[in-house]
């Protein structure tokens, strides 16, 4: 296809403004798939995506189209992934097409993760359409919502498209202005290739299959190609694009995107953002902006049955494969056991993780408290990254810590707005910022990441009852008073509560998590001391007592039924918990017991 007849674009939305929705309706108008082999959301491949109602994976669909002008079209949709713990994929594909559509839900208006991810394509150089979503619901309010986002975003909404993904209206408007308002790509024929690898996953059948976008340059089947970030050699034994199922093609020139597949092993060997040139006088130059997955946030995963500690590594590496952005390493625990300390890109990374081990892998998992890394700067000039509190170096051998900061963007109806500050004043935020749009606040808080990756986003949509969006970056590291805090339950340290708090805020957390763990601990046969200790000093106490032997025979004595009834439950509650010491700690306390309500 010739330059000038393509559009590649991607849809920024805030997540169930209609993002999905959308996408299939542009798929379908254009006879792109039969409406009989329409899915519901065709662009969601993943079961958890669909569940939890995330894209997580970025997808590509080639779409043909003939224009009210009798022009043939090639218009290519990359999705980008929907949630702030993604952001580098979203910039990289951002940098993949040259438009974007801003969809806005016109009953609900722009959110924060709308604004984060509109900066990236403003930040990208896109032409942006503005689209203004399900104007079948009777509370939609178009000209409000292009007000804002005139206000906000600070783009022309005067000729913002109105749509409903729902009923088709708007659908061939949206597909005109693809064509006349996006720009068509840039790019060399005769040039070395370059292109950009905009996403990979792996295919059981074809091994890893590689998104790509072509800047310049010819990528055919059969030759050979380099990945610039590594220096690695493949054979190219396939070309192809997404209609959205895969069709084989010759070769993909310049503005096209489409896939390779080279029979590469592992997602870890393909890098999001790298750049694929030819194997011998290929392009003097990578494209800008690679940067390597980094994990920003660590925890342990510990089979609940210690058993299941080789199944485990299995669904680890397995999952790790598919997952560049996932990393691990054995650790072992003196509570635990063996397990692996494991990194994400976020929490909600950690919890789609976790979900498919439990789900997929059916492992019970202990996982431990979720961790940032922390800089810890020793007094003999060493600086080591600590991935783990309970790998914490000796205080006295300490000179100081630091810790990774946050720039974070909530948007927040007015009414709401005194509780926001309260929430993100209690983590240890800085306000950086604080303006109106309409009814609605915009806050920008320097907050600590430690503060935020646990239970922050729950807490946040709880105090504003989910009226709240939130979207964050990192910033960098900042020296803190910071300090370990172990937990010691039946006087025995347990190193998979341990935690880093800031020295302020150690007694109250300590005191919540003795308090917790009171609650969660089943009695015994004995008294429990639990704990929470800096260095040797104990700075919060709850004692669980005793349970006597009597008192069950004498409220359970009679009823026979009742009691098999209860025993079952204990044993089904048994096989959750793991032993320490002489005391049954149950699955949920890790996390529970982190919770600070
Ligand atoms: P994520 O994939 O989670 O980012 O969400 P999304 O932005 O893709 O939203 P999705 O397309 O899943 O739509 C969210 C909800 O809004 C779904 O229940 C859709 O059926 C509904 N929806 C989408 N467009 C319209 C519309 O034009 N009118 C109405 N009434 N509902 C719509």
């Amino acid at each position: 296809t010739d330059l000038a007849h393509i559009r590649n674009f991607s849809i920024v939305a805030h997540i169930d403004h209609g993002k999905s929705t959308l996408a299939d309706r542009l798929i379908q108008e254009t006879g792109t798939v039969q409406d009989r082999d329409m899915k519901e959301q065709l662009l969601d491949s993943m079961d958890i995506e669909r569940e939890r109602g995330i894209t997580i994976k970025a997808n590509t669909v080639r779409i043909d189209y003939t224009a009210d002008n009798g022009e043939h079209y090639v218009l290519n949709l990359i999705d980008t992934p929907g949630h702030v713990d993604f952001a580098y994929e979203v910039s990289r594909s951002m940098r993949a097409v040259e438009g974007s559509l801003l969809v806005v839900d016109s009953t609900q208006g722009v959110e924060a993760q709308t604004l984060a991810n509109v900066y990236q394509a403003i930040d990208a150089d896109h032409e942006i359409v503005p689209v203004l979503n399900k104007i079948d619901l009777p509370a939609s309010d178009c000209d409000r919502v292009a007000e804002q986002i005139e206000d906000v975003i600070g783009i022309d909404a005067t000729d913002a498209i109105r749509v409903s993904a729902k009923t088709g209206e708007g659908i061939h408007e949206t597909l005109e202005a693809i064509v006349h308002k996006l720009p068509a790509p840039k790019g060399e024929r005769d040039a070395p290739l370059k292109a950009m690898l905009v996403d990979s996953w792996y295919d059981a059948y074809l091994g890893v299959i590689v998104l790509v976008r072509i800047m310049d340059g010819v990528l055919k089947k059969g030759m050979r190609v380099k990945f610039m970030s590594n220096g690695t050699l493949h054979h190219v034994d396939r070309v192809g694009v997404f209609r959205p199922e895969m069709q084989m093609v010759d070769q993909l020139g310049p503005g096209e995107i489409g896939f390779l597949t080279a029979s590469i092993k592992q997602v870890r060997d393909t890098r999001v953002g790298d750049t694929i040139t030819n194997d011998r006088n290929g392009c003097e130059e990578p494209l800008p902006g690679f940067k390597p997955a980094q994990p920003v946030v660590f925890c342990g995963l510990f089979p609940v049955d210690s058993a299941e500690f080789e199944d485990l590594r299995d669904a680890i590496e397995k999952l790790a494969l598919n997952d560049a952005s996932f990393s691990y390493e054995m650790e072992t625990s003196a509570a635990l056991g063996f397990g692996f300390r494991c990194g994400f890109l976020g929490l909600l990374h950690l919890e789609v993780i976790r979900d498919r081990i439990e789900r997929e892998y059916d492992i019970e998992l202990i996982t431990t408290a979720p961790s940032v890394i922390y800089h810890v700067y020793m007094k003999d000039g060493e600086m080591i990254e600590l991935h783990n509190p309970a790998d914490m170096p000796d205080m006295s051998k300490v000179d100081h810590l630091e810790e990774p900061r946050i720039k974070a963007t909530i948007l927040v109806p007015d009414e709401y707005l005194g509780d926001v500050l309260k929430l993100c004043q209690d983590r240890r935020g800085i306000q950086l910022d604080l303006t109106y749009a309409g009814s609605r606040a915009m806050v920008v808080y320097d907050l600590p990441l430690n503060e935020v990756v646990f239970d922050f986003y729950d807490r946040l949509k709880s105090v504003t009852k989910g009226y709240a969006s939130f979207d964050y970056q990192m910033t960098g590291y900042r020296q803190d008073n910071l300090v370990k805090m172990s937990i010691l339950v039946n006087d025995e340290p347990v190193d998979a509560l341990s935690v880093m708090v800031h020295r302020d805020r150690a007694e109250t957390r300590g005191r919540a998590m003795c308090e917790k763990l009171k609650e969660l601990i089943p009695r015994h046969m004995f008294k429990i001391p639990i704990q929470a200790a800096i260095g040797g000093k104990v700075i919060a106490r709850e004692t669980l007592s005793a349970l006597r032997k009597d008192v069950t025979a004498k409220c359970y004595g009679g009823d026979a039924t009742r009691k098999r009834k209860l025993l079952e439950k204990q044993k089904a509650g048994k096989k959750k918990m793991r032993q320490f010491g002489k005391v049954d700690i149950p699955q949920e306390a890790f996390i529970s017991a982190l919770k600070m309500d």
